[in-house]
């Protein structure tokens, strides 16, 4: 089975066996399976952050349960306990449907809800920790069931139980998150202001943010079903602040962010852009042109390709600023 329609680099790498779970029963059933107990399996939501770097000599799992559910309500509130396999987007766009507040910031990122609590997807102000409330997982050791409340997740930027400990050890079935009826919206990034100023929007709601969101996305980042990409593909870089004030002498201008006592977070495609890797294209692969966190695959690339070339763009940020990128993008192989 070709994989391309299910990673958003558009990789045609071909995995052995491929199959969609509905349910948990199926899921059990297929770990159960004699002939697939030897095979090696990868778990796949949307596939917007991965990097395959070759075949899959095995089981490729998609998780396709789907379903919202309400499950909570008062005055103030709303759960809804979301299927891992509901496309994340279509979420957002359910909820302000609902005029219900909460990842109006989150609108358009790409990948599913099952994957979001990975690695705490964020953007614009907001993270899905700000508005989780448990999730259940199958532990496909135990095939048991088991439910994660917000401190078990230990979430952080891009980070979260499942990227360590729990690597590799569950398959995330349902994410319930709570939604405030009289949100207090999240306007601080700076581009959300000059949208919604720009669109002549007078009176802020849960559509008119999302719709800003989307506006900023649509102009900076590449849609997957033009260009292949997975978003950014780089963590922006925390730093000591003594390194930055170093650094910030000989560079004033490099944006930076407080984060907490003595560390500064970097934006990643600053220090990208001045290396002068935007815009670049190698081939088939490239620094997006206008947001050069973001690596593309212009048709025909290939995982190692883009591997190659986030090595160079690691170790010329290295070099110029002493700083060292990590990628954010999952690699398998
Ligand atoms: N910048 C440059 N050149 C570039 C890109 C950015 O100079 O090519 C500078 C901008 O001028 C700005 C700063 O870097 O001063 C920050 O840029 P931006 O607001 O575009 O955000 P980011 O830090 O590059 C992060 C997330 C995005 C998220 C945005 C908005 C990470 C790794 N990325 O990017 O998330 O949409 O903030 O909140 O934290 C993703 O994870 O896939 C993703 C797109």
């Amino acid at each position: 089975v070709s994989l391309k329609p299910y990673n958003t680099f558009g990789f045609d790498v071909v995995a052995k066996y491929f199959t969609t779970v509905f349910h948990v029963s199926d899921l059990i059933k297929l770990y159960q399976n004699e002939e697939m107990k030897a095979e090696r399996k990868l778990i796949l939501g949307g596939g917007s952050n991965l990097l395959l770097l070759n075949d899959w000599d095995g089981l490729v799992i998609k998780n396709g349960i789907l379903g919202i559910e309400k499950t909570f309500e008062d005055q103030n509130e709303v759960v809804l306990k979301v299927g891992g396999g509901v496309v994340w987007h279509q979420l957002v766009m359910h909820t302000v449907g609902l005029n219900l507040g909460g990842i109006e910031n989150l609108s358009l990122i790409p990948g599913t809800t099952g994957a979001a609590p990975m690695q705490n997807i964020g953007a614009y102000g907001v993270e899905i920790k700000d508005v989780f409330v448990s999730l259940e997982a199958l532990n496909i050791e135990t095939l048991e069931t088991e439910i994660f409340y917000l401190n078990d997740c230990k979430f952080g930027y891009r980070e979260s139980v499942f990227k360590h400990e729990g690597k590799g050890k569950y398959f995330i079935l349902n994410v319930s998150f709570r939604f405030q009826k009289n949100p207090e919206f999240k306007t601080s990034y700076g581009a959300i202001q000059d949208t919604l100023t720009e669109s002549g929007v007078t009176e802020l709601s849960v559509k008119a943010i999302s719709e800003a969101v989307i506006a900023i996305r649509k102009s900076k980042l590449p849609d997957p079903a033009e260009i292949g990409n997975s978003g950014s593909f780089f963590k922006n870089p925390e730093i000591p602040t003594a390194q930055y004030n170093k650094i910030a002498l000989e560079y004033p201008a490099m944006p930076n962010y407080p984060i907490s006592e003595g560390v500064v977070k970097i934006p990643a495609g600053w220090l990208i852009e001045q290396a002068g890797w935007k815009g670049k294209r190698f081939g088939e692969v490239g620094v997006h042109d206008k947001q050069a966190l973001v690596l593309v695959n212009y048709g025909k690339g290939k995982g190692i390709e883009i591997k190659q070339l986030a090595e160079k763009v690691q170790a010329s940020v290295f070099e110029k600023f002493g700083i060292e990128i990590m990628p954010e993008v999952n690699f398998v192989s």
